[in-house]
């Protein structure tokens, strides 16, 4: 225990130095820079691991998706700037009732921002997760401007009116232009009104708009747009629109946004980039090697703009990197690269080298990770194979094969290598538990790992989150003894 302590303490003083030292050392910019922390993961890195990383990375400001009361914890007495966030299943009843924000804002919020020492500093509650996205069709956003409504009510009835603010994460969707042209951009017909409501809302309330900017699916979806453009790279070929030459993808969706909120006569209203990143797996282009340069280029261009520009709202209050860590849990049904956003990957080792606010030193990796055994599941080579893609095929539906996909960092090996990929992705998101290595006796449990080149055959982290609702019969045995281990792995907090 008493070791524990000591080791304990050693980095939340190495902590205190780096803090007072990037205070004077951070460019303006670079300072308003925060990180997108989501858990849609097999196994998340622990909470508090994860604030360690954010702090000796220098990282000031998360944005979440819920409000985990683990990962809320974790951040209080942190410093750590936070906007929590409510999900779009929640937007129905909290549109229909004053009473269900009065609960949320009781239960998943009022905790968190008493005053003390252990308070999280909550800034913004943003409704829904990108509501308005084209996608979702009418599902969700006829339910925001009322849900943002009772939310902001509930807070000024519980006295937190002033202390946190309600916001909207917009999709980089919800605004389209003619031919590309920023000059041309206007709010996508269909929710035309409603954003109008929403930004008399927002205005009203002096909180700003979040946006997305995706310079990575511009570049995927418009043929016409050059990756250099998307990367701020000086060489890339400029785009004309009246009087503005763009040189970056970048500037040209931000400047739609502008146009759209003048237009809609909102010229005033702050801007904060609240997703922005690149991914590095599942798809072409999806490296780290770009990721890097285009992170490193995103920074370096606010950083220049901020010192040129006059205007605030030129530039974004502040801006959010799209994503701490990567989650193998995520929808892929936008492409495999969702799962790979992070500039950490899942156990928090830098996947690339960028200055977030610590200079030239190093990022920091998460410290003291706690793996599961050098283990993996692969594929027997002396059985008959001739079932095999079909079970590698239903363990993918199950696990994380995007790795596997046209670009990605596993798309070389070839049969059965894939096939070994795949058993041991299952083997590993059911913690390495023998039976989920049987497929139908192909499979072989190997202390030799299986990775080759670029392409890593991955060992789980000895956290489990595993849900009760996804369950196999498995979980049912095991659930009872995995709660005690957990609740004790967690008792410190
Ligand atoms: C939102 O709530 C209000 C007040 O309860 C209700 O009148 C309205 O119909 C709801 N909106 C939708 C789209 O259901
Ligand atoms: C608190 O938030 C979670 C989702 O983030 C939700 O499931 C839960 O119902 C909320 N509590 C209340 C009282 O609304
Ligand atoms: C959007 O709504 C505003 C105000 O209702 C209206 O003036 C404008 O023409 C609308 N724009 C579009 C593209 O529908
Ligand atoms: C492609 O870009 C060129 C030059 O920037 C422009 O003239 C042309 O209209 C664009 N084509 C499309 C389909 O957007
Ligand atoms: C864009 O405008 C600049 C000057 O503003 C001009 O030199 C350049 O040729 C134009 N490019 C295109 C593709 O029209
Ligand atoms: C990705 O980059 C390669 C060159 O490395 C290029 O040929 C390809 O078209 C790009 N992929 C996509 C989807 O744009
Ligand atoms: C993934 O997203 C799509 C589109 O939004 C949705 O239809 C689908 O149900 C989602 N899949 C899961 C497993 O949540
Ligand atoms: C392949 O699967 C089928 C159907 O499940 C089964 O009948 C057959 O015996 C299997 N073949 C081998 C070689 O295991
Ligand atoms: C995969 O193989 C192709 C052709 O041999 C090569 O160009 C490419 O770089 C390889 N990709 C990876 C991720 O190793
Ligand atoms: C593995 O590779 C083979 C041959 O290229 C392919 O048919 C199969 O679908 C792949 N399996 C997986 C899980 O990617």
């Amino acid at each position: 225990m008493a070791s524990e302590i000591l080791v304990k303490s050693t980095p939340i003083f190495l902590v205190t130095i780096l803090i007072s030292v990037s205070i004077f050392s951070f460019p303006p910019n670079v300072e308003a820079i925060g990180v997108n922390w989501g858990t849609a993961a097999s196994h998340p890195l622990p909470p508090h691991k994860v604030v360690e990383l954010l702090k000796s990375n220098g990282i000031n400001k998360v944005k979440l998706l819920d409000t985990d009361p683990l990962v809320l914890e974790s951040l209080s007495g942190s410093n750590i700037h936070v906007t929590v966030g409510i999900p779009n299943f929640m937007l129905r009843s909290l549109n229909s009732s004053l009473k269900a924000a009065q609960s949320w804002v009781h239960d998943n919020l009022t905790r968190f921002v008493s005053e003390g020492g252990s308070r999280v500093l909550i800034d913004y509650i943003a409704v829904g997760d990108e509501p308005f996205l084209q996608s979702y069709g009418e599902q969700f956003y006829p339910f925001v401007v009322g849900a943002a409504a009772n939310v902001q009510a509930a807070l000024s009835k519980a006295n937190l009116a002033e202390k946190v603010k309600v916001v909207v994460p917009f999709s980089s969707d919800t605004f389209q232009s003619e031919s590309g042209l920023p000059s041309k951009a206007r709010f996508r017909p269909d929710v035309n009104r409603t954003m109008i409501e929403l930004l008399t809302f927002l205005n009203k309330h002096r909180a700003p708009l979040f946006v997305t900017i995706s310079p990575f699916h511009s570049y995927y979806e418009n043929k016409n747009l050059s990756l250099g453009f998307a990367l701020f790279r000086e060489t890339a070929r400029p785009r004309n629109d009246t009087h503005k030459t763009y040189k970056n993808s970048f500037d040209l969706s931000y400047d739609a946004i502008i146009t759209a909120l003048s237009t809609a006569g909102f010229p005033q209203i702050d801007i904060i980039v609240g997703r922005i990143g690149w991914p590095t797996d599942g798809a072409p282009n999806a490296t780290s090697l770009l990721a890097a340069e285009f992170i490193k280029g995103l920074i370096q261009h606010l950083h220049s703009k901020s010192t040129k520009l006059a205007r605030s709202q030129d530039l974004p209050t502040e801006t959010y990197v799209y994503s701490l860590l990567d989650e193998d849990k995520r929808n892929t049904t936008a492409g495999d690269f969702e799962r790979h956003w992070g500039m950490f990957t899942f156990d928090g080792q830098a996947k690339y080298q960028v200055d977030l606010g610590q200079g030239s030193r190093k990022l920091v990796n998460a410290q003291d990770v706690e793996y599961l055994s050098s283990r993996w599941c692969v594929v027997n080579n002396n059985k008959d194979l001739s079932n095999a893609t079909a079970l590698a095929l239903e363990a993918c539906s199950a696990a994380d094969c995007t790795d596997l996909s046209p670009g990605g960092s596993c798309f070389n090996l070839s049969w059965p290598g894939n096939i070994s990929y795949a058993f041991n992705s299952y083997y590993q998101e059911h913690n390495q538990n023998p039976a989920n290595c049987d497929f139908a006796g192909l499979g072989l449990i190997t202390t030799v790992d299986p990775s080759v080149n670029s392409c890593r055959f991955l060992v789980g982290l000895k956290t489990s989150s595993i849900s009760l609702h996804k369950c196999s019969y498995f979980c049912w045995i095991f659930s009872p003894l995995i709660t005690i281990l957990l609740y004790l792995g967690n008792e410190r907090w």
